[in-house]
């Protein structure tokens, strides 16, 4: 009997109980013993793990988070912590692991088959950044919380003729922004991808648009500028509000969605990818093949080595970027 195993690790993401979900059921339905590792990296050096069945993942489906639980480990990173997975592995007979969470962790799985232990990656992160992969499973769940949080917002801001700055999720990408932005009708979108001058790209937007009569704004701004903002004098979210008001007489606040983003019940396009990429993963490992990536690109599922999968990129829609600063007027 062959024994495979499933985790989750990095940054959690609503869809990931639906990949394991997934992984679990393909491989008892094909007559492997699927064990489950809590705690990502670390728990498989400390082999903490356990034996799943048909009912274990049962109800998880609709539940954000992982039910197996997820941290960030860099003591895995080091040819020691490496080792001692690797012997947790053989001691348990473990043939395979699908790893479930972004480059990070690929990295990791990267590095496992490297040393014999078949590991196959599926794409889970809000941020949707993997080069390899149009979509990440949480990024559709993410954006309608996102979009959901700024309407609200956006109630209270048009009230008050107030601008609000509000701050999403993605310390090196600008995706969850980018459409949010879109989505919301944001008068200025700021991300990592992509340079900006606030007097220009804020500043001059919100007083051009302002003289066609409109008297509420939503700036969307993605975590991943920070520093870029530094060099122009501007220390986060609630400074760059009061830089506005000062300048335009817009009475301004700032909100950082922060966490809640990476809650909540997965969507049905999140619970469907991770199911198939969750299928396509436990298959492969099955069938004795590692050293594999799930991605989705058009629609389709397919599988690369990681080291391709890893050095593969992608770059953000620069023609939605000008169709929003067009129409967001
Ligand atoms: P994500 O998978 O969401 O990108 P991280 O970058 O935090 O999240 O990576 C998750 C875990 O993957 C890390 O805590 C570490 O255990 C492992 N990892 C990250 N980078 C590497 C690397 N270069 N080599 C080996 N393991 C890595
Ligand atoms: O990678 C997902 C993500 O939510 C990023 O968007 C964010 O920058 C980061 O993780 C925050 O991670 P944490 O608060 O868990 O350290």
């Amino acid at each position: 009997m062959k024994t495979i195993a499933v985790l989750t690790s990095g940054g959690d993401a609503p869809g990931m109980n639906a990949a394991i979900r997934a992984v679990v059921r393909t491989g008892c339905e094909n007559g492997a013993r699927v064990l489950g590792i809590r705690r990502g990296y670390l728990g498989l050096m400390h082999g903490d793990m356990f034996e799943m069945n048909l009912r274990s993942v049962s109800d998880i489906i609709h539940r954000g988070g992982t039910m197996l639980y997820s941290a960030r480990c860099p003591e895995f990173a080091t040819e020691e912590g490496m080792q001692k997975a690797i012997e947790i592995c053989k001691a348990n007979e473990i043939e395979g692991i699908v790893v479930i969470g972004g480059d990070g962790s690929f990295r990791g799985a990267r590095d496992l088959s490297m040393r014999g232990i078949n590991c196959v990656g599926i794409p889970g992160t809000i941020d949707n950044d993997i080069g390899c992969c149009d979509y990440t499973i949480g990024y559709d769940t993410c954006l309608n919380t996102i979009m959901d949080m700024i309407d609200r917002i956006r109630d209270t801001s048009e009230s008050h003729d107030r601008c609000t700055v509000v701050e999403v999720m993605g310390r090196r990408a600008g995706y969850l922004a980018l459409n949010a932005g879109i989505a919301i009708g944001a008068t200025s979108i700021l991300i990592p991808e992509l340079p900006f001058d606030i007097e220009k790209d804020i500043i001059e937007r919100m007083r051009r648009t302002q003289k066609t009569g409109k008297e509420h704004f939503i700036i969307v701004v993605a975590e991943g500028v920070t520093e870029k903002l530094e060099a122009q004098g501007i220390h986060g979210v609630s400074s760059l509000a009061k830089y506005i008001e000062h300048n335009l007489g817009v009475e301004s606040r700032a909100t950082v969605l922060g966490h809640v983003q990476r809650g909540g019940s997965p969507s049905a396009k999140d619970r469907v990818v991770a199911s198939q990429m969750g299928s396509r993963a436990a298959h492969l490992l099955l069938d004795g093949i590692g050293n594999r990536v799930v991605a989705m690109q058009k629609e389709q599922i397919f599988d690369f080595d990681i080291f391709e999968a890893l050095n593969m990129t992608k770059s953000i829609d620069l023609n939605l970027y000008n169709i929003a600063m067009e129409i967001s007027i």
